[in-house]
């Protein structure tokens, strides 16, 4: 499955610019997560109440949702830099060191994909985040001192899209932890129309909602449809968007009423019509539709079990109930 989905819910190339023109950049331009963003509120006022830098901040949550539109907010309303970076981009604590040395009083660090940090690294960051201090290690062999090294007091921002893979003391030292939820309909609408006023396209009420239905509970996929939609809207009409241009130009491309694109539909077609619905092993599935085993597993089944889709039952994987309905088969049959 090498060819781009367009219900990918991790960046794809070229996409990049416009992650930048239309992410918010404040509180108020960010929408949904209310709790979240209530609690995070209140730490950064607290902190800059203090007078102090606030205090390190983990977010965790499934690709796409805006982990990374977060940090930005907290240094813009922290007025702070921010200096970002990523777990796999750290090889050698020498690379951490020389970021950790360069940061200012009160500066953001970001790390993406945080768990992907290489365990001596890791371990390097442990005396940074808590004491804000490092050891430097001077000379090698048997003459090899450490040297503690004061660092500015900063914040760190971890980002991850597994939380499971962090290892505890790492996730023991961030203060303030939020979890990045799957947006709903309505809130995804609200996103698509704020898009939609910086890209410069009309759109209506019914045609932002038709596009958030589509876009997996994720802003990153709602912003590439709502592209897709305006090319189509540009050719077939006079550049606004209305439900029937969404409807149309999404179906054209394959995505259904829920979001589901030609691959999802084939995996719940072959558990439905060659194993009855199910039961059916993952091996069989993915022989079946000669897939790897780990592709369904990370790029087809986390949407399709977090809409109740299919069920994993110790003998293999259900096509449930609404599945059924959704696809137009009689349940009854299958009872
Ligand atoms: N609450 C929001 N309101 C408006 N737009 C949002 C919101 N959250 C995310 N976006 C949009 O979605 C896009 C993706 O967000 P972001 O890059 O922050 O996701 P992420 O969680 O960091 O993803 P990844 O795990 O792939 O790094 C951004 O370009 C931004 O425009
Ligand atoms: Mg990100």
């Amino acid at each position: 499955m090498s060819r781009l989905r367009l219900i990918e819910a991790a960046e794809q190339p070229g996409e990049d610019k416009f992650q930048w023109s239309l992410r918010p950049t404040k509180f108020t331009d960010y929408i949904g997560q209310k709790d979240l963003l209530v609690r995070l509120e209140i730490s950064i006022k607290a902190a800059k109440r203090r007078g102090e830098p606030i205090d390190h901040v983990l977010l965790y949550g499934p690709p796409g949702l805006g982990k990374t539109t977060l940090a930005h907010i907290i240094s813009n309303e922290m007025g702070s830099n921010i200096i970002c970076t990523s777990g796999p981009a750290i090889e050698r604590s020498g690379d951490l060191m020389g970021i950790l040395t360069n940061l200012q009083y009160s500066d953001i660090l970001f790390i993406d994909e945080i768990h992907r940090l290489p365990m001596p690294v890791e371990e390097f960051l442990y005396s940074a985040m808590e004491d804000f201090k490092i050891d430097f290690i001077v000379d090698k062999g048997p003459f090899a001192k450490t040297i503690k090294v004061n660092i500015k007091h900063f914040t760190l921002v971890g980002a991850t899209t597994r939380a499971g893979l962090l290892s505890s003391p790492l996730r023991d030292r961030f203060g303030i932890m939020h979890h990045v939820d799957f947006y709903t309909p309505e809130e995804l609408s609200e996103i698509i129309k704020r898009s939609s006023a910086i890209l410069n396209v009309p759109i209506d009420d019914k045609g932002s909602l038709e596009i958030a239905r589509r876009s997996r509970g994720t802003p990153r996929i709602a912003n590439r449809l709502l592209r897709r939609v305006r090319d189509y809207a540009e050719v077939l009409g006079n550049g606004a968007v209305n439900e029937e241009i969404a409807i149309k130009s999404l179906e054209l491309e394959g995505i259904d009423s829920v979001g589901l694109d030609g691959i999802d539909t084939l995996y719940l077609k072959t558990i439905i019509e060659k194993y009855k619905g199910g039961p059916a092993g993952i091996e069989a599935i993915a022989a079946t539709l000669n897939e790897e085993v780990d592709t369904l597993q990370d790029m087809v089944e986390p949407y399709l079990l977090k809409i109740g889709y299919i069920n994993r039952t110790p003998s293999g994987r259900k096509a449930s109930h609404s599945a059924l309905r959704h696809l137009g088969y009689d349940v009854s049959r299958f009872l």
